[in-house]
């Protein structure tokens, strides 16, 4: 089942802008294509003019989880805030434990990204300690940390790096700092008190956030990166310190051009990671 959704915005002879909310739904059902067209919206004008609309498809559930990938490189292009709005309603019906729902999302863009951005490259030039809530473990596997090396490896010949290049190599640090360019930050709070039960429902959340983002063209970068900062972080957008600051999420729309967007990584095969018993 595919779907489609249009915001058509009105004005009124006040001067009000109106929007109008519709959504298409389509599918195949024994072989025949069904539609199904949805008001979601109360503020249909009845007089008006027609202003301009926004819109777009959604993709099947299956592909968009293949097709989703790591965005390292966004156009400029603001996301509407109706788009924003669409993904996280979606996003609220994630699964937690007991519903217990941790979630905290706060949306920065605009001038507010700018400073934030502006605050963590002084402070990974300055080489000052970085405050994150969840600490980072010591050591991994040696079969995760050969992975994580060969990400880093391929992810910086991308742009034609090498690892002995140090300026590089901070250069490309720093780019998680300017959120790879992208329009708008999504920041993933939860309460202090909460441990690892709610961080497992944080990823589900953030999972959703990112592919229900891919279905509609936006792409996405997670980093954990950013809440190394995540005392300056709490303090620049007046968030209580106790809150925990679990992820940073980048987006925006895809610049298709971008060297860095042609990286792709490397996943294990079904047979490395399954066993079937029976
Ligand atoms: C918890 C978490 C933290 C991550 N932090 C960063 C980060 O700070 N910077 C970055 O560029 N990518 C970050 N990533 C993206 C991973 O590098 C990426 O998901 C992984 O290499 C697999 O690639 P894919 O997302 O394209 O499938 C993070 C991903 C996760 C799940």
């Amino acid at each position: 089942m595919g779907s489609a959704f249009f915001y058509l915005y009105f004005i009124n002879e006040s001067c009000q802008t109106l929007s109008c909310h519709l959504e298409v739904l389509f599918g195949l059902t024994e072989g025949i294509l069904f539609q199904y067209i949805q008001i979601t919206t109360e503020q249909i004008p009845e007089t008006g003019y027609f202003i301009f609309w926004i819109g777009g498809l959604s993709m099947e559930l299956l592909e968009g989880i293949k097709t989703r990938k790591s965005t390292r490189a966004f156009k400029p292009d603001p996301i509407p805030r109706e788009v924003i709005e669409k993904i996280l309603e979606a996003v609220s019906n994630s699964p937690s434990y007991t519903n217990t729902q941790p979630w905290e999302v706060v949306v920065v863009s605009g001038q507010k990204k700018n400073e934030l951005s502006k605050v963590m490259i002084e402070l990974l030039r300055t080489k000052a300690p970085t405050s994150s809530d969840l600490p980072k473990p010591k050591d991994w596997p040696p079969a995760l940390e050969k992975r994580a090396s060969e990400h880093g490896a391929r992810r910086i010949s991308t742009l034609g790096v090498s690892r002995d290049d140090q300026g590089g190599r901070e250069r490309l640090s720093q780019m998680n700092f300017e959120f790879y360019g992208a329009p708008c930050a999504i920041l993933l709070f939860m309460d202090g008190l909460l441990g690892e039960w709610s961080i497992f429902d944080m990823g589900l959340f953030a999972q959703n956030l990112i592919l229900a983002a891919h279905s509609l063209g936006v792409g996405s970068c997670l980093q954990a990166s950013v809440p190394g900062y995540s005392r300056e972080i709490k303090n620049i957008l007046g968030i209580a310190e106790s809150k925990k600051l679990i992820i940073c999420i980048s987006m925006g729309y895809p610049d298709e051009k971008a060297e860095l967007n042609t990286y792709r990584s490397i996943k294990q095969k079904l047979d490395e990671f399954t066993k079937w018993i029976e």
